[in-house]
Order: structure tokens, then C-alpha cells, then sequence
């Protein structure tokens, strides 16, 4: 009789040891809570296909806020849901538009929270398209100005960081020196590099392209190399942090992105990735905390600094807890 000279299960024995030798220690400080904001006061509408998301005003999205922040998440992402869409997106660069309120109310609230804001126009436009669009075409370098003006806008009143979602060639740079002009050289940038998977998330924010697709700006899943291109391209525009989205279907991106550049990586564990998972636990073919804890686990793993997540508040308190 042999026995194996080498035996992994020894560092698996009991929870002890496996919590001692574990490589990704999954934490909170990374992770960022999504949120959409609407105007009025006092409303909180469930989005159906994302339990336990809601539409929120500003007032009730600041006492979110403070739950958050009593939770230990650091940072959250805010989506706006305007008032009135028109052909521009014009609500996207008003002062005093829904996510610059928003802002200033979570400001007011003293909040230990990095506020980030979504930087796009398809929730504002009333064709759904993250730019403007021309004769069914949707306009690059027009966007780039709208684009520049709406970060300004989250800027003054009070954003931490911008992230500009839309993909279109040359909005970080464009942003960027918007922002440097305009005194705002210490607002960072997050820039989306690659997209896709997102379904719920044009209920939750109203942004369904109401004609065509966005396969002419968003990138093609099948593409890792023109996603490392598109990554390399923000950096060099001037983007702090980049951002794979979605995250599981994109985990060797992130890796490759990790290993290629030296700028913390976020990954956005999407609308669509958070309804396969509610829909399964209501049918009560998965266990919510293990499966999301072990999904923020592997996203980390595979190398992203820090997680967009809807899980965040539930992932807190588990992480809490453990
Ligand atoms: C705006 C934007 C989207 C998401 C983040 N910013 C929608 C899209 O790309 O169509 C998706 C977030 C999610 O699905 O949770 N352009």
C-alpha cells in the first residue's frame, strides 16, 4: 500500500483551516450599491424584475443612504430617472436635474459615502439611445459635448467619482478636460470599457432603446481583445478606474484586465446577473447568501479591486455576520 505524499484535503479539514489558507478574502470595502433615483417626494416603487430594488425619490434615496452607510458599503452608483425624455436627453446636464438633487440631499446627510454617478444619456433620451441620434444613427462626436456637460453637472453638486457608461470614442477624454477646466481636477473617473447583459436594469432605469439595438457603440461579447483595446483607450484619456460589465460572463476579461494594467478594476455585477439569482432562490433552487457570497468570492478572484453589486446591503450583512 502507498499513500499520497501529497494531500490538498489537509487544508481543508475543517473551517479553521480552510478560513486560515484562503487566497480571496471577500470584503465590503469594495463594493459599490447601485440606486435609482426619480423625482417627487415619498416614492419607492419596486422594479419586478429586481426584487428589492426600488425607484426612489431623493428623499427616500438618502435614507437608503444611511442605511448603506450603516452597513459598512463605501460607496454608492446613482441612475436617473428624469422627469421629462426628449430627443437630447436634456434632463442629463440640468443643474438641477434629478441626480444632481439627489446628490446635494445625500451631501446634506453627512454620509461617510463616495457618491459615483452614472454618466449616459438613455435614460434621458426619449429614444432610449446613449447618444444623439440622426437619421436613425446614433451621433459620436455631438454625444461627446452632452456627455462632458452631464458629468459637469454631477461634478457640481457634489459627485466623487464619474462613470461614464454611453461607449462612445473619446468620452473620457472629453469629460476629463470638461472637468480640469472647470475646477474639478480631483473628480476621478470610472469608465465602463465593456458591455452587455442587462435587461432588467432598462425597466429599472426606463432606457429600452425604443428603436435598433446599441450593437453599434456597446461591444461585442465575443470580442476580449477589442475590450483590452477599449480599456487601454480609456486609460490613456485619463481614466483612474476601469469597469468590466457584466461580471460572471466576463471573469477572463477582468483577469486579463488585471493583469495588463496597473489602474484598480471594478466589475458590475449586472441587473440581468441579479435576477437569474432572485428568480432561482424564489423558486427555492438556490441558497441566496451562498451562492452571492460565493459569485462576490469569484468575481474578486478573478481580480476586480471593487464589485457593483445589488447584492451590496445583503452581502454586508452576511459578510457581518460570518
Ligand atoms: C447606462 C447603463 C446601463 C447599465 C449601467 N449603465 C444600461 C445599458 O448599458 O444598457 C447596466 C447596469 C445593469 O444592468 O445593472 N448606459
Amino acid at each position: 500500500m502507498t499513500f499520497p505524499a501529497q494531500r490538498p484535503r489537509r487544508l481543508r479539514r475543517s473551517e479553521a483551516i480552510r478560513s486560515f489558507v484562503r487566497e480571496t478574502r471577500v470584503s465590503v470595502r469594495g463594493l459599490v450599491y447601485p440606486m435609482f433615483v426619480c423625482p417627487g417626494t415619498n416614492v419607492r416603487a419596486e422594479v419586478s424584475s429586481m426584487p428589492g430594488i426600488f425607484q426612489r425619490s431623493g428623499d427616500q434615496l438618502v435614507e437608503e443612504c444611511r442605511e448603506v452607510e450603516s452597513l459598512g458599503v463605501p460607496a454608492v452608483i446613482l441612475f436617473g430617472l428624469p422627469e421629462l425624455k426628449d430627443e437630447r436627453g436634456s434632463e442629463a446636464t440640468a443643474a438641477h436635474g434629478v441626480v444632481p438633487r439627489a446628490i446635494e440631499a445625500v451631501r446634506r446627510a453627512k454620509l461617510n459615502l463616495l457618491v459615483m454617478t452614472d454618466v449616459c444619456l438613455c435614460e434621458y433620451t426619449s429614444h432610449g439611445h446613449c447618444g444623439v441620434v440622426k437619421d436613425g444613427v446614433v451621433l459620436n462626436d455631438p454625444t461627446l459635448e452632452i456627455l462632458a456637460e452631464e458629468a459637469l453637472a454631477h461634478a457640481r453638486a457634489g459627485a466623487d467619482i464619474v462613470a461614464p457608461s454611453d461607449m462612445m470614442d473619446g468620452r473620457v477624454g472629453a469629460i476629463r478636460s470638461a472637468l480640469d477646466q472647470h475646477g474639478f481636477a480631483d473628480v476621478a473617473i470610472l469608465s465602463y470599457a465593456a458591455k452587455g447583459f442587462y435587461g432588467p436594469f432598462r425597466e429599472a432605469a426606463q432606457s429600452a432603446p425604443q428603436f435598433g439595438d446599441r450593437r453599434s457603440y456597446q461591444m461585442d461579447p465575443a470580442n476580449a481583445r477589442e475590450a483590452l483595446r477599449e480599456v487601454a483607450l480609456d486609460i490613456e484619456e485619463g481614466a483612474d478606474m476601469v469597469m468590466v460589465k457584466p461580471a460572471l460572463p466576463y471573469l477572463d476579461v477582468v483577469r486579463q484586465v488585471r493583469d495588463r494594467f496597473d489602474v484598480p478594476v471594478a466589475a458590475y455585477n449586472v441587473s440581468g446577473e441579479y435576477a437569474m439569482v432572485k428568480a432561482a432562490v424564489r423558486k427555492g433552487w438556490l441558497d441566496e447568501q451562498r451562492v452571492v457570497l460565493e459569485i462576490l468570492t469569484c468575481i474578486q478572484r478573478a481580480g476586480a479591486d471593487i464589485v457593483l453589486t445589488y447584492h451590496a446591503k445583503d452581502a454586508a450583512r452576511w459578510l457581518k455576520a460570518c
